[in-house]
């Protein structure tokens, strides 16, 4: 396993290469809000805007089909990437939001009727929560919750009861934005198919630092963003078996989409553009697929075995300072520790954290049940990602003291 040049990774982003508050080093520990993005993706996007800047599909001018060909190349990088079988499969959206209520609006109003129940977790984010009340409230359908454990792991034996021959769509995060838990996707798809149910894994927070094989998973869709891969905000990826995307139908009506039009009938175009109706975000297709480059020569790999070893070493740091509680400490989990201080406000704890420069999220972070299930208004989180160090670590664990300091 080649280990990672962190001193070359780290010059690859220049966010990382300044100081916040009287000249402190940048220590950036809030990487499952947004990741920083690498000198290629910005350049790429630069590339893009300065010199082939144009319509994608359309023109049959030179920037257009330098514009298209990058476009359709960002798509097979996709493809590539998490191993589906076609191009067909990879739908561009505004991201993993985008993604999953597409499925709810295309797939879910076409196929589901009041009665059947889709199965999703106490720990899913809010995107993977609201779709489907949106679904529940209009058309009757039953929402079922897998319930969380005291560690932040799902109770699988109560996931197996709950599945049924009504059960019509298991809709599952990867992994937990909020607690950094790595659920057993692949068992949990199997299990679904066993009752006939389709499956959709919400890959946002997993792609950037495991390998995600969709051929090997089985899942029927699988949604992800940009923005937490290194690459653009605003674009995103949905996945769909061809089968399910062919009979789905179109979300969004209007240019790039369509076949034919006449006042009368309109035909629609095929996969994977029947999905991705007017002008897309171009430069933030073609930005994800400079990311996934990035990504790739870095290697999924290696990257997750960094990450791994500072979990540990910042699970072990952080556990040694007294009046601090880690929430979210499964077996298995990524490089993402919640924690809260004793009779200390989260709020108040990034902000001070913020003015010794370390940047982390304070607050629910888009999953109000997890912070329910676990009786705290808000967590503080860290998340660590590829170019953060065993320094930034201490950094953290050194502020958080202060923080203590100041309470005391
Ligand atoms: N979903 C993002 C987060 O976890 C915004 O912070």
């Amino acid at each position: 396993m080649k280990r990672l040049d962190l001193t070359r990774i780290r010059n690859d982003f220049p966010a990382l290469q300044q100081t916040v508050h009287d000249d402190q080093p940048l220590v950036y520990l809030d990487n499952a809000a947004t990741t920083l993005k690498p000198q290629s993706v910005i350049d790429t996007i630069s590339h893009h805007y300065s010199s082939e800047s144009a319509n994608i599909h359309r023109g049959v001018h030179t920037l257009s089909e330098r514009a298209t060909a990058r476009y359709e190349a960002s798509r097979e990088s996709v493809r590539a990437f998490i191993n589906a079988d076609s191009t067909h499969s990879i739908i561009f959206t505004g991201g993993t939001t985008a993604a999953i209520n597409l499925v709810a609006r295309s797939w879910g109003r076409h196929n589901l009727q009041a009665g059947d129940e889709i199965i999703i977790s106490h720990m899913e984010h809010h995107s993977n929560i609201v779709p489907w009340q949106l679904l529940r409230d209009s058309m009757g359908i039953v929402l079922k919750i897998i319930p969380i454990t005291d560690d932040g792991a799902l109770d699988m034996d109560a996931y197996t009861d709950l599945l049924s021959e009504k059960t019509k769509l298991v809709s599952i995060i990867h992994v937990s934005n909020s607690l950094g838990t790595i659920n057993p996707v692949k068992e949990i798809i199997d299990a679904a198919h066993r009752e006939g149910a389709r499956v959709l894994v919400d890959a946002a927070q997993s792609v950037s630092n495991q390998v995600v094989d969709v051929q090997a998973l089985d899942c029927d869709f699988l949604a992800f963003s940009g923005h937490k891969l290194f690459g653009p905000t605003g674009i995103g990826v949905l996945y769909g078996k061809e089968d399910l995307l062919n009979d789905m139908p179109p979300d969004n009506g209007g240019g790039d989409m369509i076949l034919s039009v006449t006042f009368e009938k309109t035909t629609f175009n095929r996969l994977p553009y029947k999905f991705e109706a007017g002008t897309p975000h171009i430069a933030g297709v073609i930005g994800l697929g400079a990311a996934i480059d990035y990504v790739n020569d870095i290697g999924l790999e290696a990257i997750a075995a960094h990450e791994d070893d500072l979990l540990r070493y910042a699970t072990d740091s952080l556990s040694a300072l007294t009046g601090l509680r880690l929430i979210g400490t499964a077996a298995h989990k990524t490089s993402i520790l919640s924690f809260v201080l004793d009779d200390i406000h989260p709020h108040d704890v990034g902000s001070i954290l913020d003015q010794h420069g370390v940047a982390i999220r304070a607050g629910h972070h888009c999953t109000q049940p997890v912070m329910q299930r676990f009786g705290v208004p808000a967590t503080n989180r860290a998340s660590l990602s590829i170019y953060n160090t065993r320094d930034d670590v201490d950094a953290l664990a050194t502020a958080i003291s202060s923080v203590q300091e100041v309470f005391t």
